[in-house]
C-alpha cells in the first residue's frame, strides 16, 4: 500500500466519522495504525518507530514472566487463592464472609505496599438459600439434587406435589396449552448449546412457566457434563409475572425425566424450598494501585476480576483465579521494582453473580470523568487455565497495537488474539462504549463443567503452574499498556 493509498483512506475515514459524529461519537481519533481496504478489511499499518517501541519491552516482559513461573513468586498466586478460599469459603454477595474476605484484602493489599487501597460501596440484592429438597415420587421415589436460581422465591410451606411437564427447549412449551401446564412443575431439560444460547432457560424458566400457571420450574443444570451435580446461577423474573420457585436439577435426572414423560409415564415431584429475598444489602468492590510514574488519576489501566461468588464450592475458578491473578500481578509488578508511565488499578468487582451489580455501580460513579480517567480495561473471568493470549474489543487501530504487544508473549506461548465471544461481562460496561477492553484467553475448555457448582475448588487446577503463567501474562501485558508512549486508541460512543 503507497503512502497515497493510506492517506486516501484517513482522509475516508475522516467522511465516515463524520457523518457518525451527529450519532454521538465523540473522540473520533483518525486512523493511525490500521486502514480499510474498499472491501472493509481492516489492515494494520502501525508505524515503524512504535513497533520498535513495543519489542523494546522484551527484555522487561521476560524478566518479569521469568520471575513469575520461575523466580521468586513461583507457586505463590495459587498459594494465595488456596489460602483465601480455605479461610472464607465461598463468597456470596452480602454474606459476612465475602465482607470478610474483603477486609482480608485490603488488609493484604496495604501489606504488601498497593497504593490509594480502598472500597467503594454498592447496594447489592440479597438473596438467601433456605432450606431445599427434591423429591421424585412417581414413577419411583429418588430424592433429587438441586440447587435454587439466585433470586427465586420459596415454595409455599410444607411444600408442593405436583405432576410433572417436561420439554426440551421453550418453543416446545410453546405449543403445550395452558389449561395443560396449570398447577404442574414444569421441566426445561434444554441440550447444551454452549453457554451464551443455553443459559437463557436458567434465565426465564420460573417466568416462562409461570405465565401458563404452573406452580414450580426445574431447569437442567447449564453444564456440558455432569457427574451427578447441580449447578446454580441467577435467574430473572419479569415484571408483572406471577413469581413461582425455580431451582436446578442434574443433568442426569433432568434427562431421565424428560424420557420418563416422552414415554408417558406419570412423573409426580415433591418439592419444597424456603428460599427468600431480603432487601438490598452495602457490600464493596475493593480497589489497589500501583501508581504511575506520569499519570496518576488518568489514562488508567484496570485489572480486574469478580470478587464474589455462588454460595457452592468455594469459588476458585469463578471468579477466585481471575481476582487474584489480578491482585498478584498488580503486587508482583511492585515487588519487582517496575512502575509504569500509567496507574495500574486492581479492581476486585463484588456482587458480579446478581448482574454485574458492582461494576455497574462503579461505572455510575466515575461516569462523568471516564473518558479521561480510563485507558484500557482488563478482566479475567472465563478461567485461569493454561493462558493463550487475549479476547480483544475495541477499534481497528488498538487492535492492530495489542496483535503487537501480543508478539512480546512467545515465552508463555500466549500470542494469541481473538475478537470477544464469552467472558469480560464486568468490563461490558465500558467496551460497548468504545473503550479498549480485553479479557484473558485460555485453555478453558472444562470451565463449565466446574461452573457455580460444588466443583468449584482448587482442585480445577492440574498443576500450580497454570495460575503463574496467568498471573506471568496478566503483569507483563498490564504494565506495557500502561507504560506505552501512546494511550491505546478508542472511538468512544455518548454515555447518555
Ligand atoms: C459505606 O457503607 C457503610 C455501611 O455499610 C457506611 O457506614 C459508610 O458510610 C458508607 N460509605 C460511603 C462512602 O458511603
Ligand atoms: C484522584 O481522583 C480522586 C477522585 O476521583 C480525587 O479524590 C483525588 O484527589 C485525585 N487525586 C489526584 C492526585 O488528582
Ligand atoms: C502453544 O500453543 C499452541 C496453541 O494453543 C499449541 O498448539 C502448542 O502446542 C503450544 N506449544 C507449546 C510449546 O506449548
Ligand atoms: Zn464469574
Amino acid at each position: 500500500m503507497s503512502n497515497w493509498s493510506v492517506k486516501f483512506f484517513v482522509f475516508f475515514e475522516l467522511l465516515i466519522f463524520s457523518s457518525f459524529a451527529k450519532c454521538g461519537i465523540l473522540d473520533n481519533s483518525i486512523e493511525q495504525f490500521s486502514y480499510k481496504l474498499p472491501s472493509g478489511e481492516s489492515i494494520c499499518s502501525v508505524p515503524d518507530n512504535l513497533v520498535k517501541e513495543i519489542a523494546g519491552y522484551q527484555d522487561i516482559v521476560n524478566k518479569i514472566i521469568d520471575e513469575i513461573t520461575n523466580g521468586k513468586f513461583k507457586g505463590q498466586t495459587w498459594d494465595s487463592l488456596a489460602e483465601l478460599t480455605d479461610l472464607f469459603g465461598p463468597r456470596m454477595a452480602c454474606s459476612e464472609s465475602l465482607e470478610k474476605a474483603i477486609d482480608y484484602a485490603v488488609e493484604n493489599m496495604k501489606e504488601v505496599g498497593l497504593e490509594n487501597v480502598h472500597t467503594e460501596n454498592v447496594s447489592a440484592p440479597f438473596w438467601i438459600r433456605g432450606y431445599e429438597s427434591a423429591q421424585l415420587t412417581r414413577p419411583w421415589k429418588k430424592n433429587l439434587r438441586l440447587l435454587g436460581l439466585g433470586s427465586t422465591i420459596g415454595t409455599p410451606r410444607g411444600g408442593i406435589i405436583a405432576d410433572v411437564i417436561a420439554v426440551e427447549s421453550f418453543g416446545e412449551f410453546e405449543k403445550i396449552p395452558a389449561e395443560q401446564v396449570k398447577g404442574k412443575i414444569v421441566v426445561f431439560v434444554p441440550k447444551w448449546k454452549g453457554y451464551g444460547e443455553t443459559v437463557v432457560y436458567r434465565s426465564a424458566a420460573a417466568s416462562t412457566a409461570a405465565k401458563k400457571g404452573a406452580v414450580a420450574a426445574l431447569v437442567r443444570s447449564i453444564t456440558p457434563f455432569s457427574i451427578g451435580s447441580p449447578h446454580t446461577g441467577h435467574q430473572n423474573y419479569e415484571d408483572d409475572v406471577k413469581k413461582i420457585p425455580v431451582a436446578a436439577i442434574t443433568v442426569e435426572d433432568a434427562e431421565m425425566i424428560l424420557r420418563m414423560y416422552r414415554r408417558g409415564q406419570d412423573v409426580t415431584i415433591n418439592l419444597e424450598m424456603t428460599d427468600f429475598n431480603k432487601p438490598n444489602c452495602i457490600t464493596r468492590n475493593t480497589i489497589g494501585e500501583l501508581q504511575g510514574t506520569v499519570h496518576k488519576n488518568e489514562s488508567v489501566v484496570v485489572i480486574s476480576g469478580h470478587f464474589d461468588s455462588w454460595d457452592v464450592g468455594v469459588g476458585a475458578m469463578d471468579d477466585g483465579g481471575g481476582a487474584m491473578i489480578s491482585w498478584k500481578a498488580v503486587q508482583f509488578l511492585k515487588a519487582l521494582n517496575v512502575r509504569p508511565k500509567r496507574t495500574l488499578r486492581v479492581i476486585l468487582w463484588t456482587s458480579e453473580e446478581q448482574g454485574m451489580v458492582g461494576a455497574h455501580q462503579y461505572m455510575e460513579d466515575h461516569k462523568s470523568q471516564e473518558d479521561k480517567e480510563f485507558n484500557f480495561f482488563l478482566e479475567s473471568d472465563i478461567g485461569t487455565f493454561d493462558p493463550k493470549g487475549l479476547d480483544f474489543s475495541g477499534n481497528s487501530d488498538a487492535s492492530c497495537i495489542l496483535k503487537e504487544i501480543l508478539k512480546l508473549m512467545k515465552p508463555l506461548n500466549a500470542t494469541e488474539y481473538k475478537e470477544p465471544t464469552d467472558g469480560g461481562p464486568d468490563i461490558e460496561w465500558w467496551s460497548k462504549r468504545g473503550f479498549p477492553a480485553a479479557s484473558l484467553l485460555n485453555k478453558n475448555e472444562h470451565y463449565f463443567w466446574f461452573h457455580h457448582s460444588d466443583g468449584d475448588s482448587m482442585n480445577v487446577w492440574d498443576s500450580k503452574d497454570t495460575l503463574d503463567k496467568c498471573t506471568a501474562l496478566w503483569a507483563a501485558i498490564s504494565y506495557v499498556i500502561a507504560d506505552l508512549s501512546i494511550n491505546i486508541p478508542r472511538t468512544l460512543v455518548s454515555n447518555n
